[in-house]
């Protein structure tokens, strides 16, 4: 049993500069790490024991560069820490296939390689895995990559790695694939990062919030706009799908009645280039309490997005290393419930969080 959590990362865009960079604050700022952090410790895990072994990408500007460089690189714009001064890693960017990886709107931005064959691909991410002795694959890819996804989820049952799946493509919510892991013994983490202080997380708790006081949910929106890549991919409507499907359920499922679908609109609506890595959401509730009563509430959410999703990635890492640990496969279904939009089953965050913390403390198998 390592101490060290030997992590791949797919796709190093703005998310995973966001959990670069935020290591390396908590690592120049040692006593703030109360802040922000969930948990200080998972198991014996802390956030410094992750180490980035082997990476992915199919940007021009990304691949052949050394991790720390390729953070930086356009058009990621996560800028919290000096270029400069931000710890030195020997991982190198290795090419990637880029399948349905790079959308319409985005391609100019990427600027990616030429394409290799999927063949040539696949060894040369496998080696890359075994000789970085990478344990854990985390999925960082655009929107609708529904094929490079399911390229990269095969490369981790051929190659041994434990699998993280950031995005909304249903794999660790998805039967077949979970008895794929299963039969490997290897966990899997997902779908979908459910944000710190996140969209989704505000509208989901507000409407259990509603329906637990007795309240009927009548209408209810929430638009999100940004100004990074991944709002620029969302402007694919085609590419949008499965982020739709993921962010609706993780709302309606915590309510007792229905609403009816032409009354429920939730999704990215809009790019916004000055707003850079600044998400804002606004959303609306309508509902009806005693005696039939309307209210309606409003609300507007502005926050960095990656500051978003590197605060719940940095749990789910140290997760999946334990369940690694204890020889656990198969669906994380407790991590996932707290950690991520559209997990294998649903819970209340409150009763997620117990059964995560339950899971940490080895009073829950998984
Ligand atoms: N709060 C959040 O930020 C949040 C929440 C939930 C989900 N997500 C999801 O996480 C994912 C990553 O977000 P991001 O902001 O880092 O996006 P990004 O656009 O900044 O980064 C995506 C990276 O993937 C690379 N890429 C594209 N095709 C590839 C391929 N075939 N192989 C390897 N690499 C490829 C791109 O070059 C880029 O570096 C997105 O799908 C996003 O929707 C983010």
């Amino acid at each position: 049993m390592s101490k060290k959590i030997r992590v791949g990362i797919i796709g190093v865009g703005n998310c995973f500069a966001g959990l670069y960079q935020g290591i390396d604050y908590y690592r120049m700022n040692p006593n703030e790490k109360k802040i922000g952090l969930i948990h200080e410790f998972i198991g014996p895990y802390s956030i410094f024991d992750i180490e980035f072994t082997s990476a992915f990408d199919v940007g021009k500007n990304k691949v052949g560069k050394k991790l720390h460089e390729a953070i930086y690189e356009y058009p990621n714009m996560v800028n919290w820490i000096d270029k400069q001064k931000i710890t030195k890693s020997d991982t190198v960017v290795m090419p990637s296939p880029i399948l349905d990886g790079v959308g319409l709107f985005v391609e100019n931005k990427i600027s990616p390689i030429e394409s290799i064959s999927i063949e040539k691909a696949r060894e040369i991410i496998s080696d890359e895995i075994k000789r970085t002795k990478t344990e854990i694959l985390v999925n960082y890819l655009p929107v609708g990559s529904q094929k490079a996804t399911e390229f990269f989820a095969e490369i981790a049952l051929e190659t041994g790695c434990a699998f993280i799946n950031c995005i909304p493509v249903f794999i660790a919510s998805n039967k077949t694939w979970v008895k794929k892991f299963e039969n490997k013994n290897l966990p899997v983490l997902g779908d979908d990062i459910k944000g710190m202080i996140g969209a989704t997380i505000v509208h989901r708790s507000m409407a259990k919030l509603c329906d637990m006081r007795g309240a009927r949910i009548t209408k209810t929106y929430q638009i999100n706009v940004g100004g990074n890549t991944d709002f620029l991919n969302m402007k694919e409507q085609e590419r949008l799908e499965s982020k739709k499907i993921s962010k609706t359920q993780s709302v309606t499922s915590q309510l007792s009645q229905n609403i009816d679908e032409e009354n429920i609109y939730i999704g990215p609506s809009d790019f916004i280039p000055f707003l850079g890595n600044t998400k804002l959401a606004f959303i609306r509730i309508e509902g009806l309490m005693w005696a039939n009563i309307p209210f309606n509430l409003e609300m507007r959410l502005e926050v960095d997005d990656k500051a978003n999703s590197a605060g719940i990635v940095i749990d789910a890492i140290r997760a999946t290393k334990l369940a690694l640990d204890r020889g656990i496969g198969g669906a994380l279904v407790s991590a996932s419930a707290f950690l991520m939009k559209s997990p294998p089953i649903q819970y209340s965050d409150e009763q997620a969080l117990q059964c995560f913390n339950e899971f940490i403390a080895k009073k829950r198998e998984r």
